[in-house]
């Protein structure tokens, strides 16, 4: 059987290459071309990595073209079906799905790190008091190793395991804290007593003058939209993650990297771009307008929470999204069904639009997450927060799986200089 290599042949020179193709266990193959320049003399120019895996990774499979979504092997709709948020992040750190006497154990570490630092607390006054809270984000989260220096020898596997589960309790307190510091009320402590999400809904909407109880259907619908942004494989801000950490830099550090780079509109912020859309729309009459700005070369609007660089058929997780959406606004007294009416016309005339069908251009998961986020209570600047706080295990679990990685090294792209030749300083003869 012939060798699984690809012959690289320049056909000015006549010089050829052997590139060996490896293989995973499912999507498509790629082609090892780290020996292409040594023998050839040529990068790959690939911007924005269109056609580049930058690693091999056991954590999350996406087949784009079929809508496919897998964590650890599992479809997303089978996890967000049986699953609980920490069951998630469980799986996603660990490889399986735990049992009950692991995930009791978990559940109980995760807890008692959910206290943050009473110093790191004294930082939030340092900010301007109407400061975007991923502005915070990004401060107090890379602020951490500079509290919890006991956990960041990166070399120690143990250090590893701490500094991410601190990471995962940790996020949520860290997220209601940029909250209530940008209304101006006290800060909420987190109660051992709660599950992760009422913990975390609690922390946001509890005043010492009044207690708050979560509706058990946000409890639900926001435990769901965690399970479904925990992971993405090799997206923007993951990358940034792993890039990051590839230097050696501690995982508090890497992670702020992350955040800010999901803070970006075309990435994490265009969950909170949807409702800005939506509401700019009002009426449904509106929709041709905004379908042809959208399609409009010379105007930058693009249709916000539509497209995706994988999903070419559907995205999955929108599927799952669309329907919470339905159950939820049944459920709660809110003022929100007029903005999801809106979001389906806009998602149907979009859809048989020949624009959007050439470019297969569908709801992602941010269309439909931002209505439920709002007619839960959660205010719009937190809403790519609540996508931090989700993804926090994503980004931790593939910084873990990196570094035990024997191929890891420093990551370094090249670039194709365009630049200037040499010449001389003017000073020079
Ligand atoms: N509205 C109008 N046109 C669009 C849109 C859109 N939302 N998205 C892509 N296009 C067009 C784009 O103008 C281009 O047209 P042409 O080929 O004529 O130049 C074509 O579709 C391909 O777009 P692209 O920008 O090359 O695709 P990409 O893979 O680089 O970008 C994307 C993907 C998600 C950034 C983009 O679709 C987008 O900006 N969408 C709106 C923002 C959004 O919803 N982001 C959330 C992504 S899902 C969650 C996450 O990752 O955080």
């Amino acid at each position: 059987m012939a060798e699984d290599k690809v012959t690289i042949t320049d056909k000015k020179t006549g010089k050829t290459v052997e590139a060996p193709v490896v293989h995973g266990t499912m999507g498509p193959a790629g082609i090892d071309i780290r020996n292409l320049q040594k023998e050839l003399g040529y990068f790959t120019y690939d911007p924005a990595f269109m056609a580049t895996a930058s690693c091999k990774s056991a954590i999350t499979y996406i087949d784009g073209d079929a809508g496919i979504l897998l964590y650890r092997g599992y479809p997303i709709e089978q996890l967000a079906k049986h699953s609980s948020y920490l069951e998630v992040c469980y799986l996603l750190l660990y490889g399986e799905l735990p049992t009950p006497k692991e995930m009791e154990e978990f559940q109980s570490i995760i807890i008692d790190h959910t206290m943050v630092h009473e110093g790191l607390r004294r930082f939030y006054s340092g900010f301007r008091h109407d400061a975007h809270p991923m502005a915070i984000m990004v401060g107090v989260v890379g602020a951490l190793s500079a509290f919890y220096h006991d956990s960041t020898d990166i070399t120690d596997p143990r250090h590893r395991e701490i500094s991410a589960h601190r990471l995962i309790a940790k996020m949520p307190s860290i997220a209601a804290d940029s909250y209530k510091y940008s209304i101006g009320q006290p800060f909420v402590y987190p109660r051992n007593d709660l599950g992760f999400v009422e913990n975390f809904m609690r922390m946001m909407f509890a005043v010492p003058t009044n207690e708050f109880k979560a509706h058990p259907k946000s409890v639900k619908a926001l435990e769901l939209i965690l399970i479904l942004h925990a992971d993405h494989e090799q997206n923007a801000s993951t990358s940034t993650v792993r890039l990051a950490s590839s230097s050696g830099a501690n995982p508090f550090a890497s992670v702020a990297a992350g955040i800010a780079s999901l803070w970006g509109p075309a990435h994490g912020g265009a969950n909170e771009a949807v409702i800005r859309m939506l509401e700019e729309i009002k009426d449904p009459k509106e929709i041709a307008k905004f379908i042809k700005r959208a399609k409009d070369k010379h105007d930058p609007f693009r249709l916000m929470g539509f497209g995706h660089r994988i999903y070419k058929s559907h995205d999955p997780r929108a599927v799952i999204i669309r329907q919470m959406c339905y159950d939820l606004l049944k459920e709660l007294d809110t003022e929100d069904a007029p903005l999801f009416e809106t979001a389906l016309e806009l998602e149907k005339v979009a859809l048989a639009d020949d624009y959007f069908i050439e470019r297969q251009l569908y709801p992602n998961v941010d269309y439909y997450s931002g209505i439920i986020l709002k007619a839960i209570g959660i205010p719009l600047n937190m809403f790519t927060v609540i996508f931090t706080m989700a993804r926090t295990v994503g980004w931790i679990a593939q910084w873990m799986e990196m570094m035990e990685d024997e191929e890891q090294r420093i990551g370094r792209p090249r670039q194709i200089y365009t630049g200037h030749p040499r010449r001389n300083h003017p000073s020079e003869k």
